[in-house]
């Protein structure tokens, strides 16, 4: 099952695990396709998507067939790549065109952003050089499956830096997926969750199930039972009480953007989860790779937030629960301030009580 051709085994340094297929990767040369699992049909089915057009890269991060802002960036980057072979006379200008439509898919992960922007600014450079078409061609392809390798590697080192944080006996909770499945391979909340499994710690997770589109129990769930971790799904509404009762001992949650003040996006609920880890004592943790901080805004009341279809609420899939025309209120993501995050874990290392400061000389590197 498992596709994770990208990784070589002295790279992953033991950490695939073979029950965990990779979320996407491309097939072929130049002429091949993006081929990513189609989430909206998991768990039921585990079945892959094969995308040749931009148009079907921006419905597939669209429809949440690729969801989870690492893998909406490694999508992207090969958006950007088919997008300029899609204009064989002037793949640049294809490149610009297609970047201005997968721009528009989804709003608030600034991994797209991030994904785009490098692909863009890498095609210029190769066009500055007078690099001629068929190279352009190939050295983007390349530069999107860099995107996609670096993804993987962070997410191990997302791993390795947060594993310690876990103990035998422990309770995790977790909100929405921000596992294999949100990324190219691992994870970032459920990276150190695994890194943690695979030293042979024997701990239990509580995936919320994350209505509206309930991402933690069609796909948390099943990626962590699929790797053997031991996984207890909840409604979200007993987060508190699992709380109250000493069941949860720390909670990890991913990222869709984190300003530079360390005010952090993510799914919805996970604000709630926050403040009730606050009142309960309960440190809360926030894993992402350096690709998802935005230091472009100061704060999160800066992050574009994601308004979504009302029949998300008004249904459970296609069952409906209330009226047709019942009026709701669907944001996608909420923001947790950076008051109520005890320590974002990067591929870099551990920021603790993050401030601007602390975030800016990681990012940058400066000691
Ligand atoms: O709407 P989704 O499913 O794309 O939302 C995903 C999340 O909110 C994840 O927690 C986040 O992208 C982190 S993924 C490693």
């Amino acid at each position: 099952m498992s596709k994770v051709s990208l990784i070589q085994n002295d790279d992953s340094d033991g950490l695939i695990i073979k029950s965990l297929p990779a979320t996407l990767s491309w097939s072929g040369g130049t002429d091949g396709c993006l081929e990513l699992i189609d989430q909206r049909k998991l768990p039921n089915e585990l079945v892959y998507l094969k995308c040749n057009t931009t148009q079907e890269i921006y419905g597939a991060i669209k429809n949440l067939a690729v969801r989870g802002a690492p893998a909406i960036g490694v999508a992207a980057g090969y958006g950007a790549f088919i997008s300029a072979r899609s204009n064989p006379s002037d793949p640049m200008a294809g490149l610009e065109k297609g970047c201005e439509v997968l721009k528009t898919s989804r709003p608030t992960a600034v991994n797209l952003f991030w994904a785009i922007d490098r692909m863009k600014n890498f095609a210029r450079k190769l066009k500055k050089d007078n690099t001629d078409k068929e190279q352009f061609l190939a050295k983007l392809l390349d530069e999107a499956k860099a995107i996609n390798e670096e993804d993987i590697r962070m997410c191990f080192a997302i791993g390795r830096n947060g594993s310690h944080l876990i103990k035998s006996g422990e309770g995790v909770l977790t909100h929405c997926n921000a596992g294999s499945l949100a990324t190219s391979y691992f994870g970032t909340a459920l990276a150190v969750i695994y890194k943690a499994h695979l030293e042979g710690k024997n701990f239990t997770v509580f995936a919320d199930e994350t209505r509206p589109v309930l991402q933690g129990a069609r796909l948390t769930q099943w990626e962590l039972s699929q790797a053997g971790v031991n996984v207890v799904l909840i409604c979200d509404d007993m987060a508190g009480y699992a709380m109250k009762l000493r069941k949860i001992n720390l909670v990890i949650t991913g990222a869709d953007r984190i300003a530079a003040n360390g005010d952090t996006a993510n799914k919805i609920g996970t604000y709630s989860v926050a403040v009730l880890a606050k009142k309960h004592k309960i440190p809360f943790y926030v894993a992402a790779p350096v690709s998802t901080f935005d230091m472009n805004i100061s704060d999160g009341s800066e992050i574009p937030i994601e308004q979504r279809n009302g029949d998300e609420i008004r249904q459970i899939g296609q069952t409906k629960i209330a009226r047709p025309d019942a009026e709701v209120w669907n944001p996608a993501f909420d923001v947790t301030p950076a008051e109520l995050i005890d320590a974002i874990i990067t591929d870099r290392g551990v920021i603790e009580n993050p401030t601007a400061d602390k975030i800016a000389r990681l990012i940058t590197g400066a000691s």
